[in-house]
């Protein structure tokens, strides 16, 4: 369906939050102006706003487009019969719950068909909080999709993909993620048989890197590791599906061109990828572990101050040197909500039933820590340096409740026994001191 150059010829914007320019022709940006009575390649200006106007300029953020046909040129969008899988939210619980790993499709499926809503903290309407999908495909997308929602935050599990954007071109793996603004257009294209990840929709505040504090001015994500594609266009005067996410719902109107034709554009609000295998992790060289706010890559402020909307916390591999410590990450019980993920190996709290692709919901309040082998492994372990590898875990945690959706509490991937990994847990307790 589009002709993309070949994969060795993508180039990359380094930066994060930056004022990009990007042309793909001489003379696609207007100099000193952004709306030129008539363009000089006979391009339509457009601005696409991710904030209000009159936010502070620090938050602004907004992208100029210089196109071949403005987007407002579409017949009316018709609402599809085929939506979004677990669109429904299911009754409260405040459950622990945890998912196998979801199946790979065997009929043909594209991104958009492969998607199902797993929890939602609150409807798109809202001026914040997230929904949380996971996705499964084996087929490219043959059409165009955006999500007036919210921005996604894409993290791929299994398959690479290649994602077609009306800014240029994104490729990403397994241990990358990539980030799409609300309402740009964009097409999952894969480039293995299959492909399997999961998807954070940001219904609030974008994301942003955290600050740093007394670690200073390097650390945790660096601004530079973060890729913004440049500008890339096709010419295709062909009939394009063009869906779109509107308040959850599934809507499409049929183009009679190709979307991907920006032939230069500038501003910062753009698509942007990661390699999570550059995450500077930083922890403990003495004794306990910092709390997992350290493992921080972006996130989203929320109406309280100092609680995100979300934070997108991964777990890479790293050393582990703490002395006369459990080591794991404690038991605790906290206000946050987190909806946890594996996208590779093992992760350090459970000894088994989390699995890569797999997925667990731990709300607010809701007891948890290590499992029963796990715990008791950590105690009766020599404090030897320790380096924990072959692993990537990640999590999506929120100020507000996730509520699971009638598909995540119905599916067979639901774990009927999750609660069983910290029964029966030995009693340790001892009133003497040991002499
Ligand atoms: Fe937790």
């Amino acid at each position: 369906m589009f002709t993309h150059p070949h994969a060795e010829s993508l180039k990359y914007l380094k930066g994060f939050g930056n004022q990009f320019s990007s042309e793909a022709l001489p003379g696609a940006l207007p100099v000193g102006q952004n709306s030129p009575q008539k363009h000089a390649l006979g391009l339509y200006a457009e601005l696409l706003s991710g904030t209000a106007f009159t936010v502070p300029r620090a938050e602004a953020r907004r992208t100029w487009l210089y196109r071949i046909k403005p987007s407002a040129s579409h017949p009316c969008y018709q609402r599809l019969d085929r939506q979004i899988a677990g669109g429904e939210m299911g009754p409260i619980t405040p459950n622990r719950l945890r998912w196998n790993a979801f199946d790979l499709p065997t009929q043909p499926t594209d991104f958009v068909d492969g998607l199902h809503v797993m929890a939602s903290t609150a409807s798109a309407e809202q001026v914040e909080g997230v929904s949380i999908y996971n996705y499964v495909a084996n087929a490219s997308m043959q059409r165009v999709f955006f999500n007036a929602d919210g921005e996604w935050l894409i993290v791929p599990q299994l398959g690479r993909l290649r994602i077609v954007t009306e800014l240029g071109l994104l490729e990403v793996e397994p241990q990358e993620i990539v980030v799409v603004p609300r309402g740009m257009k964009f097409s999952v294209q894969l480039l293995d048989d299959s492909a399997r990840g999961y998807v954070c929709e940001n219904h609030g505040s974008a994301l942003r890197l955290p600050d740093l504090g007394p670690i200073g001015s390097n650390g945790l994500a660096n601004t530079r590791d973060f890729q913004a594609p440049v500008a890339w266009f096709e010419e295709r005067d062909e009939p394009t599906l063009l869906v779109q996410k509107f308040l959850g719902e599934l809507w499409a109107t049929q183009l009679d061109h190709s979307p991907f034709d920006v032939v230069g554009w500038h501003g910062n609000n753009v698509p942007y990828k990661y390699d999570l295998r550059r995450f500077n992790t930083i922890g403990t060289v003495s004794f306990d572990h910092p709390d997992p706010s350290i493992f921080t890559v972006l996130t989203a402020p929320g109406a309280v101050h100092g609680q995100a909307n979300v934070d997108f916390v991964i777990f890479p591999p790293r050393w582990m040197v703490a002395e006369n410590t459990f080591r794991p990450p404690w038991f605790h019980r906290n206000l946050m909500n987190e909806f946890m993920g594996l996208i590779d190996g093992a992760y350090d709290a459970k000894a088994e039933g989390f699995m890569p692709g797999g997925a667990s919901l731990h709300n607010c309040m809701s007891a948890h820590g290590p499992d029963n082998a796990t715990a008791e492994k950590a105690v009766a372990a020599p404090l030897q340096p320790h380096k924990i590898e072959n692993t990537m875990a990640f999590m999506f945690e929120t100020g507000k409740v996730l509520r699971p959706s009638q598909f995540a509490l119905e599916c067979p991937q639901l774990q009927p026994d999750y609660d069983a990994c910290w029964t029966g847990m030995a009693k340790t307790f001892n009133r003497e001191m040991p002499q």
